[in-house]
């Protein structure tokens, strides 16, 4: 059939390679799929791993970053989000309903807060909120409505370590309560928490998974398909599912996150261990210094011993030397995010933190000069040179 000029350009020919293939994932960026038969197609609908029918249902792209981050962590299935705040609605929202119990982690991601705290004001969910270092609190808060335990691995900016199977074994002789853990922090290269008997991960894939601050996105990984199919038929109608270039983004920075936190890792220590002999330091949060609280869990829990990739300290001058510091890097960016390739720095209570009150800031454990350093993969002395010059400043 010979077609005109305006059918031609509506339909230029889909290339299916044959006798070779992509090495790199190729970028799915239609949203819609074509099919030649419609009982296939009418499956498709309801398959959260079959034929890929719209890219808010599936798609390659997309189902490329779910499988790779789901074998990372070890789980039976994933689902990738628009962000990681689309992620922890996803999985919040799929698993709950008005009058179910939660008991999570006091010190949550501001979001994640803010979420339970709106679940609870608006939709009837109730949140106990625990220390995180107690398991005897979890058992404790347990209620015969509890349907969610959720925790974070490492927690922000106090860097508190999660002894993720001690709390999770308090719930394990409740089928009917899910551990969700957000491993952001940690990202699976230091811990996997579906090992530790957690049912669900999830990730903020924005920092150390993509790690080149290009790209939002959120991943979930699931120890069960059944607990996966419930957030997915949630997520499909919620619609914050990943965009394929974002994934692909995505997956192109995790192709290197081993070698990246390796050196995040390393540069965070060697931070630490001149930080706190700094006079201007007071203190130095670090899970892989001897001295942090949680250091013996860190070494249980995170793979090496490694501390993370971020570092938390606080100025002997307080709030004024916190805002002074974070003005005068130079190398290192005043920035709100972490995991980056980049050494990114933070003042909670001058920035992020700053409608706290004292006592709210304290509660929150943390400091007038609590300083957030979110280590990047620079040279280790231009990194140090830039922090002693600005801690020079804020003495
Ligand atoms: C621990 C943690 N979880 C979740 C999020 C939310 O991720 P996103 O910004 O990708 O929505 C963040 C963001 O900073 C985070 O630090």
């Amino acid at each position: 059939m010979s077609l005109h000029p305006e059918t031609l350009s509506a339909h230029p020919p889909v290339p299916e390679p044959t006798g070779s293939r992509p090495l790199g994932v190729p970028i799915y960026q239609g949203h819609v799929f074509g099919f030649d038969n419609a009982d296939v197609m009418a499956d498709a609908f309801h398959a959260s791993d079959g034929p890929f029918l719209y890219s808010r249902v599936g798609n390659p792209t997309v189902r490329a970053l779910e499988e790779a981050v789901t074998r990372l962590e070890g789980g039976a299935a994933g689902a990738a989000f628009a962000s990681g705040m689309g992620a922890i609605n996803a999985v919040l929202l799929g698993l709950l309903r008005s009058g179910d119990h939660v008991i999570a982690q006091r010190c949550l991601y501001g979001g994640t807060y803010a979420v339970l705290t709106d679940l609870a004001e608006r939709w009837g969910v109730e949140v106990t909120h625990v220390s995180g270092d107690d398991p005897a609190e979890v058992r404790a808060a347990l209620r015969p409505t509890t349907r969610l335990l959720y925790l974070e691995t490492i927690a922000n900016p106090t860097t508190a370590v999660a002894d993720l199977p001690a709390l999770i074994a308090e719930v394990a002789d409740r089928p009917d309560v899910l551990s969700v853990v957000d491993n952001t922090f940690a990202s699976p290269l230091l811990c996997r928490p579906l090992e530790h008997g957690a049912d669900v991960v999830v990730h903020s894939a924005t920092k150390f998974i993509a790690g080149h601050a290009d790209v939002l996105g959120g991943v979930a990984v699931f120890g069960s398909a059944e607990v996966h199919r419930r957030v997915w038929e949630h997520s499909v109608e919620q619609g914050a599912s990943a965009d394929p270039f974002a994934a692909w983004l995505t997956l192109r920075g995790m192709q290197t996150l081993p070698l990246r936190m390796e050196r995040q890792c390393a540069n965070a220590l060697a931070l630490a261990e001149r930080l706190a002999t700094h006079p201007a330091v007071a203190a130095v949060r670090y899970p892989g210094l001897p001295g942090h609280p949680d250091h013996a869990t860190a070494r249980r829990l995170l793979a090496g011993g490694a501390g993370g990739g971020v570092v938390s300290f606080d100025l002997a001058g307080g709030r004024e030397a916190g805002r002074v510091f974070i003005e005068a890097v130079r190398l290192a960016s005043l920035s709100a995010s972490l995991g980056d390739v980049k050494t990114l720095v933070m003042h909670p209570a001058s920035t992020s933190h700053r409608q706290l009150s004292d006592d709210a800031l304290a509660a929150a454990g943390i400091g007038q000069g609590t300083v957030r350093l979110a280590v990047g993969i620079e040279h280790i002395e231009d990194l140090w040179s830039d922090i002693e010059r600005a801690l020079s400043k804020a003495v």
